[in-house]
This record gives C-alpha cells, sequence and structure tokens, in this order.
C-alpha cells in the first residue's frame, strides 16, 4: 500500500510533496519502472524535464498508471522545465512550466556549443509564463538555478510571482542567503541533487561521504541519504532524490517518522560548502550572458 506523504504549500496555494523521484540520467528503458515503482511506494512528485529526454516513457507509464487506478492525475505533481532553447514567448507555452537555467540558448540548437548561448530576456520569456499559469494548464509556474539577485530581479516585475526556486541543495551546499530571500519571498525553495549526486561521476561529489553527516547518521542509526533528506525536509525544502533502485526508491521515501534532533540537527550547519552544479556550459569568455562563475550565480560560489 501506498505510504502518505507530506507538503509544502507554494503561494498559488498548490500543495507540492515534499519528496520528488528525480529523473535526471535516469536512463529510458529504466525510467518507466522506477516512476512505476516510486508511485505504488507513495511519491506523488515527479521531476522531469525535456533536456533529460526521458518524458516520453515517464508520460506513458503515468497513463498506464491512470489507467490501472493506481494514482490519479490530479494526485500527482509533475514538474517539467523549459529548455534555453525555448525561451522566445512564442515557443514556451508548446514547452511547459518552469524555466531550468537563467541562460537562453538559440532556437532549434543542440547540444552546449558555446556559439548557441544568447542573452536571455527573463522577464519576456516570464510573461509567456505568466500567460501559460492563466491558461489553467498548471498549478503553479516557477524558475530554476536563480541567484538571489535575478530571483529578487523577476520578482519586481512580474505579475505572477514564481512559486518554486528549484536550485542544488544539500548539507554541503545549504544555500543560506538564498533560502532567507526566497523564505522572506514566499518563494518554496525545490532542493536537486539533494544526496550531492553521488552518480554523476564528473562531479566527484563527497556529500555522503562526509564524516559530520556520518556521525550524525550512525547516532541515528540511518543512512547519510537519509539523513541528508531529512535535513532538507527539516529545512523546509522539497527534495528530489534521483534513484532507479527500488530499495533506494524505498529508502529515500522513509523519511517522515522521524526527525534530526536540534543538538545533531546544529552539527549539519557546521559542514563545509562548496556549490557541485556549477553550469559550465553556460559560461563563456566570448558567448553569452555569462562570463564568469561569478556572473552566472551573482557572487553566490
Ligand atoms: N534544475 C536543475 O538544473 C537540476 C539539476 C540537477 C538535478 N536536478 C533534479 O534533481 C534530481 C536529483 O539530483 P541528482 O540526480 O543530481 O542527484 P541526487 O538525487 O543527489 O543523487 C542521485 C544519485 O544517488 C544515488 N542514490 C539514490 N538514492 C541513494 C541512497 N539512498 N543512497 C546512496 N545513493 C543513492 C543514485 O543512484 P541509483 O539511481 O543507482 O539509486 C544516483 O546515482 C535530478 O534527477 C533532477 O530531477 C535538477
Amino acid at each position: 500500500m501506498a505510504r502518505a506523504i507530506r507538503f509544502f504549500e507554494v503561494n498559488t496555494g498548490a500543495q507540492i510533496p515534499s519528496v520528488a523521484l528525480g529523473t535526471w540520467q535516469a536512463a529510458p528503458g529504466v525510467v518507466g519502472d522506477a516512476v512505476a515503482a516510486a508511485i505504488k511506494v507513495g511519491y506523488r512528485h515527479i521531476d522531469c524535464a525535456q533536456a533529460y529526454g526521458n518524458e516520453k516513457e515517464i508520460g506513458a507509464v503515468l497513463k498506464k498508471l491512470f489507467e490501472d487506478g493506481i494514482v490519479k492525475r490530479e494526485d500527482l505533481w509533475i514538474t517539467s522545465k523549459l529548455w534555453c532553447t525555448d525561451h522566445a514567448p512564442e515557443d514556451v507555452p508548446v514547452a511547459l512550466d518552469r524555466i531550468h537555467w537563467p541562460v537562453s540558448m538559440k532556437r532549434g540548437s543542440v547540444g552546449f556549443k558555446p556559439e548557441n548561448l544568447i542573452h536571455p530576456d527573463i522577464p519576456n520569456t516570464w510573461r509567456a509564463m505568466e500567460t501559460f499559469y492563466d491558461s489553467g494548464k498548471a498549478r503553479a509556474i516557477g524558475v530554476s538555478n536563480f541567484s538571489t539577485k535575478k530571483l529578487g530581479d523577476l520578482l519586481e516585475v512580474a505579475r505572477i510571482p514564481p512559486a518554486v526556486n528549484q536550485v542544488e541543495c544539500h548539507p554541503s551546499w545549504q544555500q543560506s542567503k538564498l533560502r532567507a530571500f526566497c523564505k522572506s519571498k514566499g518563494v518554496h525553495l525545490s532542493g536537486y541533487s539533494p544526496l550531492g549526486s553521488p552518480g554523476t561521476t564528473s562531479l566527484k561529489s563527497e556529500v555522503l561521504k562526509n564524516p559530520i553527516l556520518n556521525m550524525v547518521a550512525e547516532k541515528l542509526g540511518k543512512s547519510p541519504a537519509k539523513v541528508a533528506l531529512r535535513w532538507g525536509l527539516q529545512m523546509g525544502h522539497s527534495v528530489l532524490p534521483k534513484s532507479t533502485s527500488e530499495a533506494r526508491i524505498n529508502e529515500n521515501f522513509d523519511v517522515f517518522d522521524s526527525s534530526i534532533p536540534d543538538d545533531l540537527f546544529a552539527k549539519l550547519s557546521e559542514l563545509e560548502q562548496a556549490r557541485l552544479v556549477k553550469g559550465s556550459p553556460f559560461v563563456h569568455e566570448t558567448f553569452g550572458a555569462y562570463r564568469t562563475f561569478e556572473e552566472l550565480w551573482d557572487g553566490e560560489l
């Protein structure tokens, strides 16, 4: 039987399920089974993106789950993200409901060639997102990878404020400044790579091996992954762990019944901080809007 999930409320009044199944790098042929397993466990939020190249299979599996009466569409929160080539207002309605990166690329371009980078016109793209929201096709619209400054700039011009900013967030990249800003503006922070993306070899992530995290996990008799996810929930974020293993899909959902006590929670604020996902394909000394990482993240490095 599906286990109960907890929710956070976003500024449209919609309830975002606090744990989502991440699907980046979940290979076609495997992702469908992972989604079905997750829904059966009780997940009600699937984090997708056009750029992950697996939405078709996810759609087919969801359709089957609806037909078989396993879950209803209205009980699911499906996140998708507007890829960088679709920022022109006329392309937005055919695409979806969340800006993936505050970086634009030439329409129709494929891959990450620097010469495809162009200056984003975020207010213009956002107006098209608002129109999309007005059409009733999305319960909420949001952004992703927006720094405090970029989010602040958007809030200045937005008619409908973003409901969510989806950003890297885990005990080794806690986003203190952005988190405080989001809270003050009523924008929900969703934490991606909540385990530190250990499967992305190029990132050489050590998050789950961190000695403080492991000390806390040992004291609580939990895995470091569960502690990292529970940390996010107690911080007030939704968390989006990716897994294609049924055992780990189960493990990552088993985070609602016990909490990290205050003394150990405080220990987790002592972890050394480092951004893992730097957005290298979007920074170039000649092309696009951001010549340096400093500019892309407005100093939040
Ligand atoms: N908006 C953006 O720009 C953006 C960027 C990055 C990620 N995201 C979203 O956030 C999701 C999660 O981020 P992520 O995929 O980078 O990393 P993550 O969820 O932090 O880590 C996923 C990796 O951890 C492994 N894993 C899962 N559960 C585990 C557990 N309990 N113990 C040990 N290892 C475990 C997975 O392997 P197995 O599959 O073998 O279990 C996978 O290799 C993505 O899938 C995507 O949906 C969004």
